[in-house]
């Protein structure tokens, strides 16, 4: 039987969010419900509110979850009903171009759930992510689940499910960051600080923060982050990274805002052949003029870094041992815990800084 739940959806462009009855279809055969014990509020779900992503409105918001396994279709054995799960967005198919090639972090055919869940009307609802997690349950492929130790605070636990995987993972796996490295991150909200976390882990040296708000700053540093810029001060960013750089440039610099300004930033602060990760997520209409030749002769890698390449099986249960064992400090990044009718609240604090991650708990 379907059930009807309450959730958050944003329902055209840039108007406020609404908590609605939201419709969970019974679970096709390797579909599963899942109970949402807490879900963050990424920059992503504003994004898609603001129609950033796409219009294909009504969004069902909410990406970034823990939670426990309700129900199982018919087919499902990845998972069983009582697991505690982190949700992902990256259900790898095995099959696709890229996972053939032996990339299935880059997998182009990731698994969702087969039926849509919808409003009380029958409209369809477009699940954030393929996850849609601002609701009291969600309906998700078998796939999207991956079970982790459930002592875990899911408040915790459900950040790795997209932001701070995606910015720590960009650092470890797409920058390639290593011991000894330097690193500088451009935006230190929750992915940009997570990168800085990935960079500490993985044992980088220098590793300098950017942010206009001093605030960041301060969290940043609490993260790992062994120098500070605020943008908003300094003359020159890319003057600042270079005079903590030995006059070089960091080997790897790593772009958590994803603008034009902050790109052309990250380009030039990174020492030659260094490599530029490009996490944040720019606008459709945003445009960046540079010279070629610079492109040529400052070599190295420019990447764009997809859910920080992770493969949610190898990673999360790995994340969280590590935070278990108190060598990487998530509970940081949860800066305030917040009721489903809040989202509108946490995305205004989260535009004005007072926030790392508010999480919505259920
Ligand atoms: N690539 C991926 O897979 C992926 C996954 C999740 C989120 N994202 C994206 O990552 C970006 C960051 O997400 P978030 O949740 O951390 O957002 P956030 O709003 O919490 O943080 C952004 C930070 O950037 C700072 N900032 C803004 N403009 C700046 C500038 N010009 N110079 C320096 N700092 C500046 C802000 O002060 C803030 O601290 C977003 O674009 C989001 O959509 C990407
Ligand atoms: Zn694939
Ligand atoms: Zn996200």
């Amino acid at each position: 039987m379907s059930q009807t739940v309450t959730g958050v959806i944003a329902r055209s462009k840039k108007a406020p969010t609404e908590v609605v009855d939201v419709v969970i279809p019974d679970p096709g055969p390797r579909d599963v419900v899942v109970t949402v014990q807490a879900c963050g509020v990424c920059h992503t779900d504003l994004a898609y509110r603001e129609g950033g992503i796409n219009d294909e409105y009504p969004f069902l918001l909410g990406h970034e979850a823990a939670g426990v396994i309700e129900a199982v279709g018919t087919d499902v054995s990845h998972v069983e009903v009582g697991d505690f799960v982190i949700l992902n967005w990256r259900a790898v198919c095995g099959e696709c171009r890229a996972c053939k090639r032996g990339r299935p972090w880059y997998c182009f055919n990731t698994f969702n759930a087969s039926t849509p869940m919808t409003l009380t009307d029958g409209t369809e609802l477009t699940p954030a992510l393929g996850i849609g997690a601002f609701a009291e349950k969600t309906l998700v492929h078998e796939l999207q689940c991956t079970k982790v130790n459930p002592d875990t605070d899911p408040a915790v636990a459900g950040l790795l499910g997209c932001g701070v995987m995606a910015g720590l993972g960009a650092a470890v796996n797409t920058g390639g960051v290593g011991r000894g490295d330097s690193v500088a991150v451009i935006g230190c909200g929750g992915v940009g600080d997570a990168a800085i976390a990935g960079a500490k882990l993985a044992g980088a040296t220098t590793i300098i923060a950017i942010d206009r708000d001093p605030a960041k700053l301060e969290w940043a540093r609490e993260l790992g982050a062994t120098h500070t810029i605020d943008g908003s001060q300094v003359g020159d960013v890319v003057t600042a990274v270079q005079d903590l750089t030995d006059g070089n440039g960091a080997d790897v610099v790593i772009d958590a805002v994803g603008r034009p300004e902050t790109y052309r930033q990250a380009f030039y602060a990174r020492d030659l052949a260094g490599v530029v990760v490009l996490v944040g997520v720019p606008t459709p209409e945003m445009q960046l003029e540079m010279p070629l030749i610079d492109f040529f002769s400052r070599g190295g890698a420019l990447k764009s870094s997809w859910y920080g390449d992770c493969l949610p099986e190898r990673d999360f249960p790995m994340l969280i041992d590590l935070y278990e064992q108190g060598r990487l400090p998530l509970d940081k990044f949860v800066s305030e815990k917040v009721g489903i009718e809040d989202v509108e609240a946490a995305f205004s604090a989260m535009e004005a800084g007072t926030v790392l991650r508010s999480v919505v708990v259920l």
